[in-house]
């Protein structure tokens, strides 16, 4: 198992992966990065993570591939004439380090042959977190990633939700998925470095995280 890193993927894309990601990396003193970033014209993760953290630039480390069109890495890869090759997808050196998946866990970064993020997570052996909404519609999205992931072999470190409280769901997914839950970071009405940097602090299991890292 590779220590010192933590995936962050998401059941959907818009889910909240960037801002945890962006606060656990601050809360962490770790490097950021985001491997393939699919469209670029209307700012990327990385630029958001810089903004949300105030980390220093050389602990944002460049996209592997920057790719213009914001859809499934496949098709914006496809759109440039080029196909994502997974040698280029070895993890960086810096750790810690947090890594931000694209979109989900079944999106495929190549079509043919075809390779998932999932396949991504599993070749680089490390714990992988899967970020969920806490509404409505969490317990389907959340159990179908978890089955994808350990259908491809990765460890799933834990779950972290995002949005309203919402106590039976985030008791009945981490059990019936049976993985640790890390916490839920509610929506923040002005969302900021200073603000991410308390509500983590507050919400979110921290500790557990790290161990989970060890
Ligand atoms: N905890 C939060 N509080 C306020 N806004 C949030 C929060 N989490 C996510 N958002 C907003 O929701 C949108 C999607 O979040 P983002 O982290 O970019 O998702 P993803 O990386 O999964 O695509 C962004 O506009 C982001 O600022
Ligand atoms: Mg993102």
């Amino acid at each position: 198992m590779t220590a010192g890193v933590l995936v962050v993927t998401g059941t959907d894309t818009g889910i909240g992966k960037t801002v945890v990601a962006a606060g656990l990396a601050a809360a962490l003193d770790a490097s950021y990065w985001k491997p393939i970033q699919a469209g670029t014209e209307e700012g990327t993760d990385s630029l958001s993570v810089a903004e949300l953290t105030g980390l220093p630039a050389h602990r944002i480390l460049p996209e592997a591939y920057r790719l213009g069109l914001p859809a499934s890495p496949h098709l914006a890869a496809e759109a440039e004439g080029l196909a994502i090759e997974p040698q280029r997808l070895a993890l960086p050196e810096p750790r810690p380090l947090v890594v931000e998946g694209a979109g989900g866990v079944m999106v495929p970064v190549r079509r043919d042959p075809p390779l998932f993020m999932a396949d991504l997570f599993a070749v680089w052996r490390a714990p992988v977190l899967l970020v969920a909404r806490s509404g409505l519609g969490t317990i389907n999205h959340s159990l179908t990633s978890l089955l994808a992931l350990r259908q491809k072999g990765v460890r799933v470190a834990g779950l972290l939700m995002v949005g309203d409280a919402h106590p039976d769901n985030e008791g009945i997914v981490p059990a019936l998925g049976g993985l640790p839950y890390f916490g839920r970071l509610p929506l923040l009405d002005s969302l900021g470095e200073a603000s991410l940097r308390e509500a983590i602090a507050r919400h979110i299991d921290i500790a557990a995280i790290r161990e989970a890292m060890a």
